[in-house]
Protein backbone atom coordinates (compact mmCIF):
# COMPACT_ATOMS: atom_id res chain seq x y z
CA UNK A 1 0.00 0.00 0.00
CA UNK A 2 1.76 3.35 -0.72
CA UNK A 3 0.75 6.12 2.16
CA UNK A 4 -1.20 8.89 0.72
CA UNK A 5 0.41 11.81 2.30
CA UNK A 6 -1.86 14.66 0.71
CA UNK A 7 -1.89 16.21 4.26
CA UNK A 8 -5.85 15.73 4.69
CA UNK A 9 -4.76 13.94 7.79
CA UNK A 10 -3.90 15.95 10.99
CA UNK A 11 -0.38 13.94 11.17
CA UNK A 12 0.00 14.78 7.88
CA UNK A 13 -0.74 18.53 8.24
CA UNK A 14 1.46 19.13 11.12
CA UNK A 15 4.65 16.94 10.00
CA UNK A 16 4.55 19.43 6.52
CA UNK A 17 3.99 22.31 8.77
CA UNK A 18 7.17 21.55 10.72
CA UNK A 19 9.44 20.86 8.08
CA UNK A 20 7.97 24.09 6.40
CA UNK A 21 8.89 25.81 9.43
CA UNK A 22 12.10 24.14 9.63
CA UNK A 23 12.99 24.82 5.88
CA UNK A 24 12.27 28.65 6.85
CA UNK A 25 14.25 28.73 10.07
CA UNK A 26 17.35 27.17 8.02
CA UNK A 27 17.24 29.68 5.74
CA UNK A 28 16.57 32.45 7.81
CA UNK A 29 20.16 30.83 9.84
CA UNK A 30 17.48 31.30 13.44
CA UNK A 31 16.92 27.80 13.87
CA UNK A 32 19.55 27.85 17.36
CA UNK A 33 19.76 23.45 17.43
CA UNK A 34 20.68 23.42 13.34
CA UNK A 35 22.88 26.63 13.81
CA UNK A 36 24.71 24.96 16.61
CA UNK A 37 25.02 21.56 14.71
CA UNK A 38 26.40 23.40 11.94
CA UNK A 39 28.89 24.98 14.70
CA UNK A 40 30.17 21.86 15.87
CA UNK A 41 30.38 20.41 12.65
CA UNK A 42 32.92 23.30 11.36
CA UNK A 43 34.56 22.98 14.59
CA UNK A 44 35.01 19.16 14.40
CA UNK A 45 36.65 19.49 10.39
CA UNK A 46 38.74 21.75 11.41
CA UNK A 47 39.99 19.94 14.39
CA UNK A 48 40.73 17.06 12.40
CA UNK A 49 42.22 18.73 9.61
CA UNK A 50 44.81 20.39 12.22
CA UNK A 51 45.53 17.05 14.10
CA UNK A 52 46.48 15.28 11.00
CA UNK A 53 43.35 12.69 11.63
CA UNK A 54 40.78 14.34 8.67
CA UNK A 55 42.13 11.07 6.08
CA UNK A 56 41.74 8.61 8.68
CA UNK A 57 38.60 9.66 9.60
CA UNK A 58 37.15 9.85 6.64
CA UNK A 59 38.49 6.11 6.08
CA UNK A 60 36.66 4.95 9.32
CA UNK A 61 33.33 5.80 7.82
CA UNK A 62 33.82 3.23 5.08
CA UNK A 63 34.88 0.51 7.62
CA UNK A 64 31.78 -1.37 8.44
CA UNK A 65 31.50 -3.62 10.89
CA UNK A 66 28.99 -6.23 10.70
CA UNK A 67 27.32 -6.46 14.28
CA UNK A 68 25.89 -10.05 15.37
CA UNK A 69 23.01 -9.14 18.26
CA UNK A 70 21.65 -12.06 19.88
CA UNK A 71 18.85 -11.33 22.11
CA UNK A 72 17.14 -13.20 24.41
CA UNK A 73 13.06 -12.47 24.65
CA UNK A 74 11.40 -14.37 27.14
CA UNK A 75 7.72 -14.00 25.91
CA UNK A 76 8.69 -14.68 21.55
CA UNK A 77 6.74 -17.09 20.61
CA UNK A 78 8.79 -20.05 20.27
CA UNK A 79 8.08 -20.17 16.36
CA UNK A 80 10.00 -17.38 15.59
CA UNK A 81 13.23 -18.66 17.30
CA UNK A 82 16.03 -18.26 15.66
CA UNK A 83 14.36 -15.28 13.27
CA UNK A 84 16.98 -13.19 12.02
CA UNK A 85 16.65 -9.04 11.34
CA UNK A 86 19.02 -7.17 9.39
CA UNK A 87 19.11 -3.57 10.80
CA UNK A 88 20.46 -0.28 8.99
CA UNK A 89 20.23 2.91 10.55
CA UNK A 90 20.81 6.61 9.50
CA UNK A 91 22.26 5.90 6.06
CA UNK A 92 22.16 9.76 4.86
CA UNK A 93 22.56 7.71 1.39
CA UNK A 94 23.44 10.84 -0.79
CA UNK A 95 26.16 11.52 1.68
CA UNK A 96 28.06 8.46 0.42
CA UNK A 97 30.93 9.15 -1.39
CA UNK A 98 31.26 5.44 -2.39
CA UNK A 99 27.88 5.27 -3.95
CA UNK A 100 26.82 2.60 -1.01
CA UNK A 101 29.27 -0.25 -2.59
CA UNK A 102 31.04 -1.25 1.15
CA UNK A 103 27.35 -1.83 2.47
CA UNK A 104 26.20 -3.40 -0.62
CA UNK A 105 28.83 -6.10 -0.61
CA UNK A 106 28.37 -6.77 3.18
CA UNK A 107 24.08 -7.24 3.16
CA UNK A 108 24.42 -9.15 0.04
CA UNK A 109 25.72 -11.53 1.98
CA UNK A 110 22.81 -11.61 4.60
CA UNK A 111 19.77 -13.26 3.52
CA UNK A 112 17.41 -12.88 6.54
CA UNK A 113 13.74 -13.07 8.17
CA UNK A 114 12.72 -9.39 8.36
CA UNK A 115 14.92 -6.22 7.09
CA UNK A 116 14.32 -2.98 8.88
CA UNK A 117 15.82 0.85 8.42
CA UNK A 118 15.33 2.96 11.28
CA UNK A 119 15.72 6.51 9.75
CA UNK A 120 17.60 9.41 8.23
CA UNK A 121 17.61 7.87 4.90
CA UNK A 122 18.83 11.60 3.46
CA UNK A 123 22.03 13.29 4.28
CA UNK A 124 20.43 17.06 4.20
CA UNK A 125 17.85 17.45 6.69
CA UNK A 126 15.62 19.82 4.39
CA UNK A 127 15.03 21.35 1.45
CA UNK A 128 14.55 19.88 -2.38
CA UNK A 129 17.65 17.39 -1.90
CA UNK A 130 15.72 14.05 -0.76
CA UNK A 131 15.43 13.23 -4.41
CA UNK A 132 19.47 12.74 -4.08
CA UNK A 133 19.10 10.26 -1.79
CA UNK A 134 16.37 8.37 -3.12
CA UNK A 135 18.53 7.69 -5.96
CA UNK A 136 21.10 6.71 -3.51
CA UNK A 137 19.32 4.83 -1.53
CA UNK A 138 17.45 2.07 -4.26
CA UNK A 139 20.42 0.07 -5.11
CA UNK A 140 21.17 -0.68 -1.56
CA UNK A 141 17.42 -1.54 -0.77
CA UNK A 142 17.47 -3.72 -4.12
CA UNK A 143 20.57 -5.64 -2.55
CA UNK A 144 18.39 -7.09 0.20
CA UNK A 145 16.86 -9.97 0.61
CA UNK A 146 14.25 -10.52 3.52
CA UNK A 147 11.76 -13.05 3.37
CA UNK A 148 9.03 -11.12 5.21
CA UNK A 149 9.76 -7.84 3.42
CA UNK A 150 11.71 -4.43 4.13
CA UNK A 151 10.03 -2.08 7.06
CA UNK A 152 11.33 1.29 7.57
CA UNK A 153 10.43 4.56 9.79
CA UNK A 154 11.44 8.14 9.04
CA UNK A 155 14.14 10.11 10.92
CA UNK A 156 14.59 13.98 11.82
CA UNK A 157 17.13 14.29 8.55
CA UNK A 158 13.92 12.54 6.06
CA UNK A 159 10.41 14.41 5.10
CA UNK A 160 6.99 13.37 4.58
CA UNK A 161 7.42 13.48 0.69
CA UNK A 162 9.89 10.77 0.32
CA UNK A 163 6.87 7.81 1.71
CA UNK A 164 5.66 7.07 -2.25
CA UNK A 165 8.77 6.51 -3.45
CA UNK A 166 10.36 4.61 -0.31
CA UNK A 167 7.07 2.50 -0.82
CA UNK A 168 7.52 2.35 -4.45
CA UNK A 169 10.90 0.90 -3.93
CA UNK A 170 9.58 -1.98 -1.42
CA UNK A 171 10.21 -0.83 2.02
CA UNK A 172 6.64 -0.28 4.11
CA UNK A 173 6.97 2.25 5.70
CA UNK A 174 5.31 2.21 9.56
CA UNK A 175 4.01 5.74 10.25
CA UNK A 176 2.75 5.44 13.80
CA UNK A 177 1.18 2.21 12.41
CA UNK A 178 2.23 -1.43 12.90
CA UNK A 179 1.92 -5.09 10.69
CA UNK A 180 2.08 -8.69 11.58
CA UNK A 181 4.16 -11.31 10.93
CA UNK A 182 3.38 -14.59 11.15
CA UNK A 183 5.06 -17.96 11.49
CA UNK A 184 1.99 -20.71 11.02
CA UNK A 185 -0.21 -19.92 13.91
CA UNK A 186 2.14 -17.56 16.04
CA UNK A 187 2.31 -13.76 15.19
CA UNK A 188 4.24 -10.58 16.43
CA UNK A 189 3.80 -7.36 15.83
CA UNK A 190 6.04 -4.98 14.41
CA UNK A 191 5.35 -0.86 15.01
CA UNK A 192 7.07 1.82 13.81
CA UNK A 193 6.52 5.34 14.82
CA UNK A 194 7.45 8.69 12.76
CA UNK A 195 10.49 10.70 14.02
CA UNK A 196 10.38 11.00 17.98
CA UNK A 197 13.80 13.20 17.98
CA UNK A 198 13.45 16.79 15.96
CA UNK A 199 9.92 16.50 14.60
CA UNK A 200 8.29 14.92 17.73
CA UNK A 201 5.03 13.33 15.07
CA UNK A 202 5.62 9.86 17.15
CA UNK A 203 2.20 7.99 18.34
CA UNK A 204 2.95 5.20 19.57
CA UNK A 205 -0.71 4.53 20.87
CA UNK A 206 -1.95 5.03 17.37
CA UNK A 207 1.16 2.82 16.66
CA UNK A 208 0.18 -0.04 19.20
CA UNK A 209 -3.73 -0.09 17.63
CA UNK A 210 -4.31 -3.35 17.00
CA UNK A 211 -2.06 -4.84 19.51
CA UNK A 212 -3.48 -7.26 22.20
CA UNK A 213 -1.72 -7.28 25.73
CA UNK A 214 -0.45 -10.56 25.65
CA UNK A 215 0.97 -10.29 22.11
CA UNK A 216 4.95 -9.68 21.35
CA UNK A 217 5.72 -6.55 20.20
CA UNK A 218 8.85 -4.77 18.06
CA UNK A 219 9.22 -1.22 17.90
CA UNK A 220 10.76 0.50 15.04
CA UNK A 221 11.96 4.62 16.68
CA UNK A 222 14.30 6.24 14.89
CA UNK A 223 16.08 7.47 18.15
CA UNK A 224 16.44 6.08 21.73
CA UNK A 225 14.18 8.86 23.36
CA UNK A 226 11.12 7.14 23.99
CA UNK A 227 12.33 3.95 25.51
CA UNK A 228 10.51 4.33 28.50
CA UNK A 229 7.37 5.72 27.30
CA UNK A 230 7.38 2.27 24.99
CA UNK A 231 8.30 0.14 27.85
CA UNK A 232 5.55 1.69 29.43
CA UNK A 233 3.14 0.30 26.99
CA UNK A 234 4.19 -3.24 26.71
CA UNK A 235 6.96 -3.21 23.97
CA UNK A 236 8.82 -5.92 24.57
CA UNK A 237 12.00 -5.26 21.59
CA UNK A 238 12.78 -1.45 20.32
CA UNK A 239 15.05 -1.36 17.37
CA UNK A 240 16.69 2.51 16.73
CA UNK A 241 19.63 4.81 15.51
CA UNK A 242 20.19 8.19 15.21
CA UNK A 243 22.31 8.71 17.44
CA UNK A 244 25.43 7.46 15.25
CA UNK A 245 27.41 5.98 18.67
CA UNK A 246 28.44 9.96 18.96
CA UNK A 247 30.54 9.54 15.46
CA UNK A 248 33.95 11.08 17.19
CA UNK A 249 34.68 9.29 20.08
CA UNK A 250 37.33 8.77 22.24
CA UNK A 251 39.23 5.43 22.51
CA UNK A 252 36.84 2.95 24.03
CA UNK A 253 34.13 4.78 22.00
CA UNK A 254 33.20 7.08 24.32
CA UNK A 255 30.78 9.68 22.94
CA UNK A 256 32.27 13.11 23.12
CA UNK A 257 28.73 14.73 21.91
CA UNK A 258 25.40 12.69 20.78
CA UNK A 259 22.40 14.79 19.70
CA UNK A 260 20.32 13.53 21.94
CA UNK A 261 18.52 13.22 25.18
CA UNK A 262 18.87 9.64 27.09
CA UNK A 263 20.63 7.70 29.35
CA UNK A 264 24.17 7.27 28.04
CA UNK A 265 23.43 3.10 27.86
CA UNK A 266 21.04 3.93 25.26
CA UNK A 267 23.74 5.46 23.08
CA UNK A 268 24.72 2.33 21.19
CA UNK A 269 24.82 -1.50 21.18
CA UNK A 270 22.34 -3.30 23.46
CA UNK A 271 20.40 -2.47 26.54
CA UNK A 272 16.91 -2.71 28.25
CA UNK A 273 14.49 -0.75 29.89
CA UNK A 274 13.05 -2.53 32.74
CA UNK A 275 11.82 -6.04 30.66
CA UNK A 276 11.52 -4.56 27.19
CA UNK A 277 15.33 -4.80 25.32
CA UNK A 278 16.90 -2.70 23.13
CA UNK A 279 19.39 -2.12 20.72
CA UNK A 280 21.01 1.68 18.98
CA UNK A 281 22.47 1.22 15.73
CA UNK A 282 25.80 3.26 15.49
CA UNK A 283 24.44 3.71 12.44
CA UNK A 284 25.45 2.81 8.80
CA UNK A 285 26.30 6.16 7.34
CA UNK A 286 27.62 9.57 8.77
CA UNK A 287 26.30 12.81 8.73
CA UNK A 288 27.78 16.88 9.39
CA UNK A 289 31.46 15.86 9.12
CA UNK A 290 32.66 13.01 6.70
CA UNK A 291 34.39 11.63 9.92
CA UNK A 292 34.22 8.80 12.66
CA UNK A 293 36.69 8.38 15.47
CA UNK A 294 36.74 5.10 17.13
CA UNK A 295 32.88 4.74 16.11
CA UNK A 296 33.16 2.46 13.38
CA UNK A 297 29.50 2.31 11.08
CA UNK A 298 27.59 -0.81 11.43
CA UNK A 299 25.43 -3.59 9.84
CA UNK A 300 23.32 -5.40 12.43
CA UNK A 301 22.01 -8.81 11.94
CA UNK A 302 19.63 -9.59 15.02
CA UNK A 303 19.24 -13.28 15.97
CA UNK A 304 15.82 -13.66 18.34
CA UNK A 305 15.99 -16.31 20.64
CA UNK A 306 12.84 -17.58 22.29
CA UNK A 307 13.35 -18.23 26.13
CA UNK A 308 16.08 -16.44 28.89
CA UNK A 309 19.40 -15.36 27.94
CA UNK A 310 21.81 -18.63 29.19
CA UNK A 311 23.59 -18.25 32.35
CA UNK A 312 27.40 -18.16 31.05
CA UNK A 313 26.21 -15.87 28.21
CA UNK A 314 24.82 -13.23 30.82
CA UNK A 315 27.66 -13.62 33.06
CA UNK A 316 29.92 -12.54 30.31
CA UNK A 317 27.60 -9.13 28.96
CA UNK A 318 27.15 -8.35 32.75
CA UNK A 319 30.97 -8.27 33.20
CA UNK A 320 31.00 -5.88 29.51
CA UNK A 321 28.60 -3.41 30.87
CA UNK A 322 29.76 -2.91 34.40
CA UNK A 323 33.14 -2.08 32.42
CA UNK A 324 31.29 0.56 30.22
CA UNK A 325 29.41 1.78 33.04
CA UNK A 326 33.07 1.91 35.15
CA UNK A 327 33.96 4.09 32.15
CA UNK A 328 31.22 6.24 31.36
CA UNK A 329 28.76 6.40 34.13
CA UNK A 330 25.18 5.15 34.23
CA UNK A 331 22.86 7.61 35.06
CA UNK A 332 24.55 10.40 33.02
CA UNK A 333 22.73 12.37 30.18
CA UNK A 334 24.50 13.38 26.94
FE1 LIG B 1 18.67 11.28 13.13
Amino acid sequence: MIHDISGDNDHSQTRFRLQSEKAYALSRVIDAHQVNLRAISAAVENLLKYTGFEKRARQNCFDYRLERNDVYLPDLPAAFDGYTILHLSDLHADGLVDEGDGIMRIVETLPCDLAVLTGDFSFDGAGDHYELSLDALAPIVRTISAHDGIFGILGNHDLLEMLPALERMGVQMLLNDAARLRRGTAEIVLAGVDDPHYYKCHDLQKALYMVDSDQFVILLSHSPEIALEAASCGVDFYLCGHTHGGQICLPGGIPVFANTSCLRSYLSGSWNCGAMQGYTSRGTGFSLAAARLFCPPEITLHTLHSGSMPCEIYATTEEKSRRWFNITGHAVYA
